[in-house]
């Protein structure tokens, strides 16, 4: 939907249409994937779920990209309430989603997910597999709902495995379409089971997927052939960062060098877009001039996804001029205030993020439950001292 209002005129770049392999979107603004452990617990998708997404179509988003939704009934669940892909019932229970967003003609793609060793809810197996036996950094997230304490020790997933996992992304990528998705990502990032063969310490593997950076990238690269194959004619990408939901301190060892090779490799595979999560803001890194998302855009020509601290409607324009990105995807902004978009371009002013929205669980219900409380504004006696910096 084309959007109007004095801000459609200050920020252009912004409000530009855009549009990534034949999927028209009105504007650059995308809602990041958001977790919002709401769905049932066989992971069938709620009608709640479907007026939440339908009110970001309506809010005027460029594009609608959905929370992390797993990909078969084994390991891939990694919160409990997480909505699913690995079945058709659950690929038939995503229709009123589509519906929705649709009603608005406005794109949604789908980002399909694995936990790997991040594991602290998963209806169907017991235990978590990984590139390595390597207990996750960190503790599980409280707001995720059923997790507390520190992550269980994963076994090391056998090649069997591996090759039913690809061939699980592939099917859950092919169901994402039958019901209607434009696009589908893969949760490539932040700590779950692709990122972990690419980062050095949680893989010590010394087979072809362990080691040199060219190695640790290989299992992303069979997953997006995979995707690739299993739906040639639709948008398909993948989600990159260095950070982690358990880890905001690692950096890509090689730096600028890693990169160099990461993304054309990616590239490689014939996706469409690469997503770039950087969860610590687009300051420039590896001595270079740019962002991870900016890197990802010089080295490959690929449609690129900046994230990461743009809900400033400035910053997100600079972002997108500076050529760090093509699209912005906004997190916490986006999970504050439904109609970003709408409201910038009026000139109007958008509810800022408040933890107290996520708090106790960073569920539909929890949100709507916080709204009630506090119909006209942010209640002081609902915003926790710590931030909600992060998320999945
Ligand atoms: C509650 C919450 C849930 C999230 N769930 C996901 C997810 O399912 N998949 C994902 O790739 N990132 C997830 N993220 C990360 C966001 O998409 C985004 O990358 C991060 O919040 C940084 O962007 P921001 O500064 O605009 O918030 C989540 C973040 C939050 C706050």
């Amino acid at each position: 939907m084309s959007l109007s209002g004095p801000g459609v005129e200050q920020y252009p770049s912004l409000f530009r249409a855009g549009e990534i392999n034949g999927v028209k979107m009105a504007n650059r603004s995308v809602v990041s994937p958001l977790t919002r452990a709401s769905a049932t617990e066989d992971g069938i998708v709620t009608d709640q779920m479907a007026r939440y997404y339908g009110s970001y179509a309506k809010g005027g988003w460029g594009l609608v990209m959905t929370e992390g939704v797993y990909i078969d009934l084994k390991y891939s669940q990694g919160y409990t309430f997480q909505p699913g892909i690995a079945t058709d019932e659950q690929r038939d229970s995503w229709r009123k989603v589509v519906d929705a967003v649709h009603a608005e003609g406005v794109p949604i793609f789908m980002q399909i997910f694995h936990c790997g060793a991040i594991n602290q809810g998963n209806r169907w197996v017991e235990g978590s597999i990984a590139p390595s036996v390597v207990t996750p950094k960190g503790e599980q997230i409280p707001r995720y709902r059923g997790g507390a304490g520190g992550f269980q020790t994963p076994r090391e997933i056998t090649r069997d495995e591996m090759a039913e996992v690809v061939q699980s992304y592939a099917d859950a990528a092919r169901r994402a379409i039958e019901v209607g998705f434009d696009g589908v990502e893969v949760h490539g990032a932040n700590g779950y089971l692709p990122d972990e063969f690419l980062t050095a310490y949680t893989n010590q593997r010394d087979d072809e997927y362990g080691g040199p950076i060219e190695n640790r990238i290989r299992f992303h690269c069979e997953v997006m052939q995979a995707v690739r194959d299993a739906v040639p004619d639709h948008p398909v990408g993948v989600r990159i960062s260095q950070t982690k939901v358990n880890d905001f301190e690692y950096a890509w060892p090689g730096g600028n060098e890693d990169a160099k090779v990461v993304f054309p490799a990616l590239a490689k595979t014939g996706i469409d877009f690469i997503d770039c999560s950087s969860h610590l803001g687009l300051d420039p890194i590896f001595g270079t001039e740019h962002s991870l998302s900016g890197l990802a855009r010089e080295y490959t020509g690929l449609p690129v996804m900046a994230n990461g601290k743009l809900a400033q409607p400035e910053d997100a324009e600079t972002a997108l001029t500076r050529g760090e990105g093509d699209f912005v995807a906004i997190g916490k902004a986006a999970l504050a205030d439904y109609n970003w978009p709408r409201k910038i371009a009026g000139g109007e002013a958008v509810v800022p993020f408040n933890p107290g929205m996520t708090m106790p669980y960073a569920t539909l219900d929890c949100y709507e439950a916080f709204w009630d409380a506090n119909p006209t504004g942010i209640p002081a006696e609902k915003i926790e001292a710590r931030d909600v910096t992060e998320g999945a």
